[in-house]
């Protein structure tokens, strides 16, 4: 496949960039053109900021399947769609072509429409890193079910929070996920889940690690059962549905600064042009090439970096089931080896974490294949950046830092891969098609170089999210009301003299661990239903390997056995009600918490407590009872 409008040069930049913003409508339509249709659109865009309302491609028909797989199916039909790396490197690893990822996915999308499902239903998937999961995603979309991906991570509560919120009628997931030297029972998580989730009438299990199971009669049937059916049908094909550009194609929960996660939703058409239009231009793809993006699938950068974007451009995607570190944390650098790797797209927190192996794990391995290495999810800060392009590139290859988020869909400012350069920590210019620009406190916008504010967007992109399943009013309270007219992404933004943007974290109240963005109102509800405790907050602070720790200040009043036993009864319950990736690094018990006289509690204090920096807390003045603040300084972990 060819990408006419892959970007060449820094002067090929500037040029689509100046008529991204000058002619957006012009620009995006021109680009549609290269995709199949199954009508044309009547009106490229229709958007309003307050409402808010955006609609791109409106009046067109389609399905993403056909762009991702029968297209390449007719013209490459041999060539690798996925390549999957087991969690276990003595397991063989498997290749499909893109004519037997299509057959799968019609096979399976037969499977869902024997359990019933139809065009809008809403399906959760909750499996390991294995190539069912990509085959159950586009299967879903394949029929115009919109899939919610529920990353394995997650526990029984969080999965059927997200069930219900979404109202799901069919649940795929596996018998069990290995995970390092882990075995996770995924379908006892999920059993759990669905004593309190009514709307699920089907549950598809795949075979993965064995782990026996218990399935309920006329709910739950195996996958592979379900596939043998259809081939006794005669592996018929499957058409794919016709979709409107505005049908909902996904919803993916994701956590904000209060309550519970929000399912964001992505559309048809606008989510596809940008995923496929990012990917070839930020990587530079070059047909042949095998892109590595080592994401969960669960999260946003696994739906558009390994399914979406790369097989709508033909390309070559590498899966994987396991973690960086094992058997040992050479595992990353033997897979580029073995599968001659050109693209290698990981979080600053993985970089951080192998750093901390030193550069043993990386003697005697061939990483001469790569080209082009990429980093999202966090700021990566100068140190990893080196060592990403010393001891990885060779100083060879070129780092894109991607900056986006799970609202956004698809890269919204990075470089492009040996085309704009580079700036160690910054993510550099804005995508074609973006407009971002610096406010203050009271929405002002901040002209000039040289300047940090909040990051907001002043215009639509085809990726950008339409709603909050559900709730339109939180989608438009949580993103366009802060600053009127404006998509506000809760980020802090340093744009220096020459005009780059560099991302320097959340400005509200959600961290990010690893790269996983966790709320801190979730956490805290979650220590809060152990019986013992009494109150707590939680706050983010620096950490060198995840980016951020999780700090928690409670409030205990139980029966105290000792504290590091409470301390671990406590991780367990975050553990079980949100899942292990959210247990707080740290947990100071503490007599009060410093509240202005209003109640409320004041976390930029709790902040640079767990910041260390004593010295510098501001005025307590204010404070219902500052005495407080000497004790939590005083018990310090
Ligand atoms: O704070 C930004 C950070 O991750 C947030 C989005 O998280 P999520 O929706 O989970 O999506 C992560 C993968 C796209 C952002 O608000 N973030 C993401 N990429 C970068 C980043 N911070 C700095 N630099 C980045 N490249």
């Amino acid at each position: 496949m060819s990408y006419p409008y892959q970007i060449k040069s820094l002067a090929d930049y500037h040029e689509a960039y100046k008529k991204s913003v000058e002619a957006p409508e012009q620009f995006w339509a021109e680009i549609a053109e290269n995709f199949s249709w199954h009508r044309k659109w009547d009106q490229v865009l229709n958007w309003n900021f307050d409402t808010p309302k955006v609609e791109w491609f409106k009046g067109g028909q389609l399905n993403i399947t056909e762009n991702c797989l029968d297209r390449h199916a007719a013209t490459q039909p041999d060539a690798p769609a996925i390549i999957w790396e087991p969690n276990d490197p003595l397991e063989a690893h498997r290749t499909l072509s893109y004519k037997e990822l299509l057959q799968k996915v019609e096979q399976f999308a037969h499977v869902l429409k024997n359990k019933g499902a139809q065009k809008g239903d809403r399906i959760c998937i909750y499996m390991p890193m294995v190539p069912e999961l990509a085959i159950a995603v586009l299967a879903c979309a394949r029929i115009g079910a919109i899939h919610s991906v529920v990353f394995g991570g997650f526990s029984s509560q969080s999965i059927s929070d997200r069930i219900n919120d979404a109202q799901c009628n069919i649940v795929v997931t596996a018998d069990g996920a290995y995970r390092g030297n882990k075995n996770i029972p995924l379908k006892s998580i999920i059993d759990d889940a669905l004593v309190t989730c009514p709307s699920v009438q089907h549950v598809i299990v795949l075979t993965r690690t064995g782990i026996p199971v218990s399935m309920i009669k006329n709910r739950d049937a195996w996958w592979e059962d379900e596939i043998k059916k259809v081939e006794e049908m005669g592996n018929p094909s499957f058409p794919a549905v016709s979709m409107d550009a505005e049908d909902m194609l996904f919803i993916l929960y994701t956590s904000g600064s209060t309550g519970k996660p929000k399912g964001v939703v992505h559309t048809c058409a606008g989510y596809m042009i940008w995923t496929h239009y990012t990917f070839v231009n930020v990587f530079q793809y070059q047909p042949g090439q095998v892109h590595f993006c080592t994401a969960d699938i669960g999260w946003i950068t696994g739906h558009s970096y390994i399914i979406y974007g790369p097989l709508s451009a033909g390309a070559t995607s590498l899966m994987f089931e396991g973690i960086p570190t094992w058997p040992d944390a050479g595992r990353f650098w033997d897979i580029v080896q073995k599968h001659q790797v050109n693209i290698l797209y990981t979080a600053p927190t993985a970089i951080r974490s192998l750093m901390g192996f030193g550069t043993a794990p990386l003697e005697n391995k061939n990483l001469s294949s790569l080209k082009v290495l990429g980093t999202v999810g966090e700021p990566i800060n100068v140190e990893a950046w080196h060592w990403y392009d010393e001891q990885v590139g060779k100083k060879q290859c070129p780092i894109v830092d991607t900056w986006w988020q799970t609202e956004t869909g698809g890269t919204m400012i990075s470089n492009m891969a040996g085309v704009t350069p580079a700036k160690p920590s910054f993510a550099t210019l804005p995508m074609p098609g973006v407009q971002p620009l610096l406010v203050d406190e009271n929405g002002k916008e901040i002209i000039g170089n040289g300047v940090s504010g909040n990051l907001c967007i002043r215009f639509p992109w085809p990726g950008i999210l339409r709603t909050t399943y559900g709730d339109h009013e939180r989608c438009r309270q949580t993103y366009f009301s802060t600053y009127e007219h404006l998509y506000f992404t809760g980020d802090g933004c340093l744009r220096d003299e020459d005009g780059n943007y560099r991302i320097t974290g959340r400005v509200d109240d959600v961290l990010n661990v690893s790269g996983h963005r966790i709320g801190t109102a979730e956490v805290e509800n979650a220590i809060n239903m152990h019986t013992g405790v009494v109150e707590s907050a939680v706050v983010g602070y620096p950490h060198d390997i995840k980016g951020q720790g999780i700090y928690a200040f409670v409030i205990f009043n139980g029966m105290h056995t000792d504290e590091a036993h409470t301390r671990q009864d406590i991780m367990q319950t975050v553990a079980r009600v949100i899942g292990a990736i959210a247990k707080p690094d740290k947990i100071q018990f503490v007599s009060g918490l410093p509240k202005t006289r209003s109640g409320k509690i004041m976390r930029r204090i709790l902040r640079k407590i767990a910041e260390g920096e004593l010295s510098h807390l501001g005025d307590t003045t204010t404070l219902l009872d500052p005495a407080v603040v000497e004790e939590i300084k005083m018990g310090r972990l």
